[in-house]
């Protein structure tokens, strides 16, 4: 089976059938990660390189080392030493990586659509990082993929999603790539962090937290993104962490099995109390170690397509 694009910008236009692909894909490619000589060929001869307009560890590292992992030439543009910073436009740094012969380039940008654009103008692979507001679907993936370890399947599962779901590209991606799979998904957040018209993909809204983490196998914190909001959309950090941090007390309604997830960056004791993100039910850092299968997998199967 080969993706049907020679990008990937989002969960929206990726069938089940795909997502499946991928993740049966990053099954075997964990092997690798897991092994103690981290090297196949797969992408020998081939150079990759992260263009990345806003920070990160997890997905810039993630993607780097799944490169090198496979062999390939990678290389990471830091944004504010480039040109960039002389006012290139993003398309003509696209063009001046291409000439140089990147085959894959992997963007995370403030603005939402960057990669797309970025992708219509570029003959080279475009995989999306997080753009803006809109979707993190590699983020969606790995999440995925840490679910299905933990259940065998998706499908049939109930999985709450907890905090900033306004400005979270992640929970737009999961939302999207749940829902595709089977899963119930159940939003809570404080009526200024929940976008209008969120239920049209998929997901169902709640106004407390006890109803939507009752009965549910994962439990999905939010990060807080101070960063992206423009107006005070909540009295306090503090009263934040009171009513909708999520805490043993108010999740006990999930089944005792539930995991409990965060994309990270986590700001503790914000979203979630440390006995939480520490917690014997916290798979916070197998969905890192997943989210450099993941990365593997796309790079593969990207790669592969001709
Ligand atoms: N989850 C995530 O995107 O983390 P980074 O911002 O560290 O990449």
């Amino acid at each position: 089976m080969k993706l049907s694009s020679k990008d990937f910008l989002g969960l929206e236009n990726v069938s089940a059938d795909e997502i499946s692909y991928i993740l049966e894909t990053a099954k075997d490619m964990k092997k690798t990660v897991n092994s103690s000589m981290k090297k196949v060929n797969y992408l020998q001869g081939r150079s990759v390189v992260t263009l990345f307009y806003e920070n990160s560890t997890r997905t810039r590292v993630s993607f780097e080392l799944a490169a090198k992992y496979m062999g390939a030439q990678a290389v990471n543009v830091s944004v504010a030493s480039s040109s960039v910073a002389k006012g290139e436009t993003l398309i003509d740094t696209g063009k001046t990586l291409e000439a140089m012969g990147t085959d894959i380039v992997i963007i995370r940008h403030p603005q939402a659509g960057a990669p797309h654009l970025l992708a219509k103008n570029i003959s080279a692979s475009v995989i999306n990082a997080g753009d803006g507001m809109h979707e993190h679907p590699t983020q969606a993936l790995l999440d995925m993929m840490t679910i299905m370890e933990a259940f065998g399947t998706l499908s049939g599962l109930k999985v709450a999603i907890i905090g900033d779901i306004y400005h979270s590209r992640v929970a737009r991606s999961n939302i999207i790539g749940l829902t595709k799979m089977g899963a119930q998904v159940n939003l809570f957040a404080p009526s200024t962090l929940l976008p209008p018209g969120i239920e049209k993909l998929g997901a169902r809204v709640f106004s407390n937290i006890n109803d939507a983490v009752a009965d549910c196998d994962v439990v999905m914190g939010l990060r807080m993104q101070l960063e992206r909001q423009k107006k005070c959309l909540f009295p306090s950090i503090n009263e934040y962490a009171r009513f909708f941090g999520i805490n043993p007390e108010n999740i006990k309604g999930a089944k005792k099995n539930a995991l409990w997830m965060h994309p990270g960056p986590v700001n503790r004791g914000v979203e979630m109390t440390s006995t939480i993100i520490d917690g014997d039910n916290s798979v916070i850092n197998k969905q890192v170690t997943n989210g450099v299968a993941v990365r593997m997998a796309l790079l593969y199967l990207l790669t592969g397509r001709e």
